[in-house]
């Protein structure tokens, strides 16, 4: 079985190599990533000494490198992460958004189709279903909930998302996608709400925190969001879509504190900032579906989960400085 890996040295990417890697030494990985300002050559090259493991540097627009990469490599399985991912950044600058998620996307499809690829997976977000109301704890997103996007970010995943079902249902091409609510854990870049509040913090800064807080997001340790992957390209039955939530609502105000709790910090760091244009108020995924049919369950307590990404924050500060001067831009080549 030979995987291509899309996004590989961004956080979700390289959580998943590390983990697939190593369980499956039969199969062998191709990690296809163009090293953006999001990805880090650090995150991955502890793999480097792996027999069933290579890197190539390429961007998913690029139809040529695309192309040839598929043509030499006859992949069976293509799992694709790489993507622009930060909100923030989609509300500033739009273009790349839909560059990267959804031309990109289509440009791994095209190939996937042409050169017989046996399943294509899209990992998606839980953001294209929009918000919920945070008065209605009732209310859960369903793999059925219709596609309601708020940031230029969700509206390219979701743009994916129906570009993928387009090309399963015109072309037959076997598709899975997965739905995942927010991830945490190590290799997170520090521009998202966890490595920022944890590497402020650290330094004894201000940790910023949009509006009152009272945003709500289901967390998920990246090890059960990657083990619901693993499951998908196993056990999945193509054209379908998959939710995974971590059973875990907390308030953003809730996750700061709880970090500042963890780091022996005072509550005194949090400083309430401008509320980022059209935030979605709550995010809750339903997951039965992926758990009755795959038999996928969580192994992470949100407590445990985020106690021990703190403690691989506060192991790993010269990882985070290396992003911060700019130095981690160098790894690729020294390597
Ligand atoms: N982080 C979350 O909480 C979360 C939740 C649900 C779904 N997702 C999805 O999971 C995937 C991975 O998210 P992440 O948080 O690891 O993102 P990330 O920003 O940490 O990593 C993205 C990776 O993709 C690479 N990349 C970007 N543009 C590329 C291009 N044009 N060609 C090749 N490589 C490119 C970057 O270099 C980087 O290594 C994304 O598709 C995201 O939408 C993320």
């Amino acid at each position: 079985m030979k995987v291509l890996v899309t996004g590989g040295a961004g956080f979700i990417g390289s959580n998943f190599l590390y983990y697939m890697v190593d369980k499956y030494k039969d199969y062998d990985f191709v990690c296809l990533d163009a090293l953006t300002y999001a990805g880090n050559y650090n995150n991955i090259k502890d793999l480097e000494s792996r027999k069933n493991y290579k890197f190539v540097k390429g961007n998913i627009t690029d139809r040529d490198l695309v192309d040839k990469l598929f043509a030499e490599e006859k992949f069976d399985w293509v799992v694709n992460f790489a993507a622009e991912s930060h909100v923030d950044n989609s509300i500033k600058n739009p273009e790349i958004f839909l560059k990267t998620n959804i031309i990109g996307t289509q440009v791994l499809m095209d190939a996937s189709k042409k050169y017989g690829v046996k399943r294509y997976h899209q990992v998606s977000t839980d953001e294209v279903y929009g918000d919920l109301p945070l008065d209605r704890p009732d209310l859960l997103f369903t793999e059925e909930t219709p596609i309601h996007t708020s940031s230029p970010y969700s509206s390219s995943k979701a743009g994916a998302d129906l570009l993928v079902g387009a090309y399963y249902r015109t072309y037959g091409l076997p598709i899975t996608i997965s739905r995942c609510s927010n991830n945490y854990g190590p290799y997170q870049f520090p521009e998202k709400l966890i490595p920022v509040i944890i590497s402020k913090a650290l330094k004894n800064e201000k940790v910023p925190v949009y509006g009152k807080g009272e945003n709500v997001r289901d967390w998920i340790h990246v090890h059960d969001h990657n083990v619901g992957v693993d499951l998908i390209l196993h056990k999945g039955k193509v054209g379908e879509v998959y939710n995974l939530g971590g059973h875990s609502e907390r308030t953003n105000l809730d996750v700061v504190k709880t970090i500042l709790k963890t780091l022996g910090k005072s509550e005194d760091l949090i400083e309430f900032v401008t509320d980022r244009p059209g935030h979605d108020l709550r995010y809750a995924i339903d997951s039965s579906k992926s758990e009755k049919e795959l038999g996928w369950e969580l192994s992470y307590k949100f407590e445990d989960g985020i106690k021990e990404t703190v403690d691989w924050y506060v192991n790993h500060q010269d990882w985070i400085e290396d992003i911060l001067s700019g130095n981690y831009k160098d790894a690729y080549k020294e390597n």
